[in-house]
């Protein structure tokens, strides 16, 4: 089964081609590198002793889309490629709106001309529920207007791909609202790879705790919440790649050529951020340099899945813990350190 794996350099595409090489797919890799590495593809082969194709497109050009199509017969397609910066994405919402929006149409734009229906999985956010009113989230709570022009992508794509789906056109699609992925690959060979400052929480840490650094700025403790901090549901990078491989098989069962399923992926448990903190520190046995400083615009306070529906339809559920993800985070920031020093030698 040939498989399209858009996006299939970066954080959660890596992990993910990983996974579908080893158990025998045939991938494909298309990247723009706008944040992502090639070298990504030498650590794949590391790990699975294969070599996906690689193709470096811009999915915004239509052209190039068409090519790519003409050039394989895929039987599935895995739709990662994006822009995800929420910060940025406020400073430039057209670059999301038109990155984020218009590779998903050139793909759709594609599917529609295939004779076979295809299987497309999406990438979605748990951003697209903004602040839910209680926890935890599930599927059928109303979507809230996103806090940012990468949120309100997301949830274009998510209303694109259903209207498509709806208006009789074959393709079977999984989206599915991921939560907030951690960790790194148990070989430490692959991990996430933020440029420049990071964003998110974890690579923060595992920043500073390097001392790359000097110390992680905690974004408000005055929420009412059980410290004062925010609470995420960080699910291990490694059970999330998993998720996909279980969507695929689905999608394959499937007999409804307009098939359309939405799915949180969480752990289904909630973590403040001074907890997480206190776990990486446990964990790895040190203590990390950290401030309390004010609340970052946009943040919502709570977010926690309820996995429940993927879990029964799917019959996938999480195998690591919170403790090996901050484990597998820090051991790739060693590694990255490694290497970074044999380079210079
Ligand atoms: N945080 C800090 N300090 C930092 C970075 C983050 O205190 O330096 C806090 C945030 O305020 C938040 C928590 O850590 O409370 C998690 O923040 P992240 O940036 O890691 O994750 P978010 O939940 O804000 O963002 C994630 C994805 C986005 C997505 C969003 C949807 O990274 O792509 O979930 O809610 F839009």
């Amino acid at each position: 089964m040939q498989v399209l794996v858009t996006g299939g350099l970066g954080y959660i595409g890596s992990h993910t081609s990983v996974l579908l090489l080893e158990k025998g797919y045939d991938v494909v890799i298309v990247d723009d590198l706008s944040n992502s590495n090639e070298k990504v593809l030498k650590n794949i082969f590391k790990i699975t002793n294969k070599t996906p194709a690689f193709e470096k497109i811009d999915l915004k050009e239509r052209e190039s889309v068409s090519k790519l199509f003409k050039n394989y017969n895929f039987d599935g397609i895995i739709h990662f490629a994006a822009h995800k910066s929420v910060n940025e994405s406020i400073l430039y919402p057209k670059k999301y709106f038109q990155n984020n929006i218009g590779s998903l149409e050139n793909i759709i734009d594609e599917i529609k001309l295939l004779k076979n229906p295809i299987n497309f999985i999406f990438s979605s956010s748990c951003t697209v529920y903004g602040q839910a009113d209680s926890m935890p989230i599930n599927e059928t709570f109303k979507l809230k207007k996103a806090e940012s022009p990468y949120g309100q992508s997301k949830r274009k794509c998510e209303e694109i791909l259903e209207s498509v789906i709806e208006s009789g056109h074959c393709f079977k699609n999984i989206t599915l609202r991921y939560f907030n992925p951690v960790g790194a690959h148990p070989t430490s060979i692959i991990g996430e790879l933020p440029t420049g400052v990071p964003e998110n929480l974890v690579p923060y840490i595992t920043q500073t705790a390097i001392g790359k650094r000097d110390f992680l700025t905690v974004f408000g403790n005055d929420y009412n919440t059980k410290d004062g901090t925010c609470i995420r549901d960080y699910i291990h990078i490694m059970d999330l790649a998993e998720v996909h491989i279980s969507c695929l098989e689905k999608l394959t069962d499937v007999n409804d050529d307009n098939y359309f399923k939405v799915y949180n992926v969480g752990s289904g448990k909630g973590t403040s951020v001074l907890e997480l903190i206190s776990l990486f520190e446990n964990v790895n046995q040190l203590k990390l340099n950290y401030k309390i400083g004010k609340r970052r615009n946009g943040d919502v306070i709570v977010a926690y899945a309820d996995s429940t529906k993927i879990k029964d339809e799917l019959n996938w559920s999480t195998k690591y813990s919170l403790e090996n993800a901050l484990e597998t985070a820090w051991k790739w920031e060693l590694n990255l350190k490694t290497n970074e020093q044999r380079n210079q030698n």
